[in-house]
């Protein structure tokens, strides 16, 4: 027997409500309410987009937090809500407005189900089937964790109501969201099914929901679909651990080469150095050798394309993969540039750095001396501080173009401008900058304590592969023959048959 549910509001629902399944007769209690007040600044319907003709009316299988949020959301667009539940007497809080029945009632009355159930409790789904038949099924569910079945939800879902047309969306929208007025973040929806009409229903409906709609295909794509909300930063993932590992190297490295050398050979406890000059010295280090990794696989991939003559064949799948992530290898090495730079500028304030200064003057005043003006030593630490700057401020250059805001008002041209050309000048000045600081110490055999190297002679090798292995690629008799190779000149025909000369 249908029922309205009018007017409860007691303020808005979260994603956190509590759902407790009471004492004895076991129905749910919900400690929530939906709410008739509409947030400020958010759209109801989408500029230039029609209402539902007709004030359509849709179904919903759920009451539960999705069911809720999506019903209010449908409500205040322009459409009518009936809700399918297992008790329609006692269910919780619904929109002012929202009608409530059972499945098989719920069913017969719309074109289009929206199943906001979880798909362990798909069953039920099979006693409403002969309802069901000719609609549109929209698949919402999401599964706790990557491969727990052997087909996607949505697949499930069609086997078990062959004559419906399911549709897979909305799973990549948060109850939360739906509340709030979707966020940029949240206004993706994934859409995939087999057919061509229930799909454009479904695009429709989420349109004048003022979310932006992205079709992936055919119902096969739903697991893929099904995966998204699973993923934690995976673009992250690598830059991360590529992070990690050399910051763990090469402080435990430095700590080793600065610390324990001067309390093993010179008998100097100096730990506190641990705290500022050791990190100015690990964060630099990381963010150069971050930063060269950036455009190494850019070399690395010319040298494929070279070797095997064409671009058509695919990258090995850790280069794909590299290649994906520079940008977030790139902005992690910017934040360590930025560590690098507030560090540099506490040095004039360091109790240690003061002391020392004091001590020397005090030292020359007692023994009358004066140190004569070095203008190489002036030049040199002038021009490291200068390039270092300058690398500084294109590497923010870099930063700020990687902005989705920036970056969308370039064009491709432009973009690519800036990320590979002053990029690559960026890694040029920045690795000039660390030779510069090096200068003379080369060459001093009292620099390499127990035989190793400095950081920062270690942190040069790839910047310097990076850089030589780019100048040979830009000799104009290599740049013609990537440039032919990029245009889509192949070495070898199509059909396979002989080997046309590269160079030529
Ligand atoms: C702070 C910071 C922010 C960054 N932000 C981003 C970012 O937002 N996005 C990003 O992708 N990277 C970003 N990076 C990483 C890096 O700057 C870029 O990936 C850069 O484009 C790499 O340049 P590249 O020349 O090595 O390689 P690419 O630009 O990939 O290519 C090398 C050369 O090949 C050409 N080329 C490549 N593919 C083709 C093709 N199919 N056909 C014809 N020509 C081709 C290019 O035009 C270029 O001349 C960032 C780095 C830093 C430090
Ligand atoms: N919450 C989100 O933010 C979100 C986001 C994207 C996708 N999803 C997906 O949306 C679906 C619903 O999520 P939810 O968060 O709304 O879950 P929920 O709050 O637990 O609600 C699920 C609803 O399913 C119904 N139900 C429960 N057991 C049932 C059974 N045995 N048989 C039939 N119906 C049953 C209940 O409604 P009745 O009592 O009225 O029958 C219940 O309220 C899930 O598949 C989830 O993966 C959720
Ligand atoms: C505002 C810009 C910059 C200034 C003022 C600056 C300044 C300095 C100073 C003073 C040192 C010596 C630190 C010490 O003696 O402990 C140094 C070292 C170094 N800098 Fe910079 N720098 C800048 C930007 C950069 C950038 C963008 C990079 C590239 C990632 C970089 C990489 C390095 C490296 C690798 C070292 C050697 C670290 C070591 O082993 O001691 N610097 N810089």
């Amino acid at each position: 027997m249908p029922y309205m549910v009018w007017g409860q509001n007691v303020g808005y629902i979260t994603t956190a409500v509590s759902q407790s399944v009471s004492q004895g007769n076991g129905e749910p209690h919900t400690h929530c309410a939906m709410s008739t007040e509409v947030k400020p600044g958010m759209s109801l319907c989408p500029l230039g987009m029609e209402p539902p003709p007709e004030r359509e009316l849709l179904c919903i299988f759920g009451t539960g937090d999705l069911g809720r949020s999506l019903g209010q959301r449908l409500l205040q667009t322009g459409y009518r809500v009936v809700y399918g539940s297992r008790r329609p007497h006692s269910c919780g809080p619904l929109p002012p407005g929202a009608q409530v029945m059972s499945h098989t009632e719920a069913a017969q009355l719309a074109a289009v189900v929206i199943v906001c159930v979880h798909r362990e409790h798909y069953d039920f789904m099979e006693e409403v089937a002969p309802q069901l038949k000719g609609k549109v099924l929209v698949d919402v569910s999401n599964n706790s964790k990557k491969g727990l079945y052997p087909e996607s939800n949505a697949e499930f879902l069609q086997s078990l109501i062959p004559a419906a047309s399911v549709v897979k969306a909305f799973n990549t929208v948060s109850a939360w969201s739906l509340q709030n007025g979707p966020s940029d973040a949240h206004r993706q929806v994934f859409l995939c099914g087999d057919k061509a009409e229930a799909k454009q229903k479904v695009r429709e409906l989420a349109t004048r929901l003022g979310l932006s709609v992205l079709d992936r295909g055919s119902l096969s794509a739903a697991r893929e679909v099904e995966d998204f909300p699973l993923q934690l930063f995976p673009e992250w993932r690598l830059p991360l651990c590529i992070a990690t590992g050399l910051t763990g190297f090469f402080f435990f490295y430095l700590l080793i080469r600065d610390i324990i050398y001067a309390y093993v050979e010179q008998d100097k406890d100096i730990s506190f150095r641990i705290m500022v000059s050791l990190a100015n010295k690990v964060f630099p280090i990381v963010s150069l050798i971050m930063l060269s990794l950036c455009y190494l696989p850019g070399v690395m991939a010319a040298i494929l394309q070279l070797y095997r003559g064409t671009k058509y064949r695919r990258f090995p799948d850790w280069l794909d993969h590299w290649m994906l992530c520079r940008k977030q290898l790139g902005l992690l090495a910017l934040g360590f540039a930025f560590l690098h730079v507030l560090y540099t500028l506490l040095i004039p304030i360091r109790y240690y750095v003061r002391y020392k200064i004091r001590e020397y003057t005090v030292l020359q005043i007692r023994e009358n001396k004066t140190e004569v003006f070095d203008t190489t030593t002036a030049w040199y630490t002038d021009s490291y501080f200068s390039v270092g700057i300058l690398g500084f401020a294109l590497y923010i250059l870099l930063g700020i173009t990687s902005l989705p805001s920036v970056s969308n008002a370039l064009s491709w041209r432009e973009f690519s401008f800036v990320q590979s050309k002053l990029g690559h000048l960026t890694l040029l000045l920045c690795t000039l900058h660390t030779y510069l600081y090096g200068w003379n110490r080369f060459l001093n055999p009292s620099t390499y304590k127990w035989w190793t190297p400095p950081g920062y002679m270690l942190c040069l090798v790839v910047p310097s592969v990076v850089l030589v292995l780019k100048l040979l690629m830009v000799l104009p008799c290599v740049d013609r023959s990537l440039g032919r190779i990029r245009q889509g000149w192949e070495r070898t025909g199509p059909e396979g048959e002989g080997t046309k000369p590269l160079m030529a």
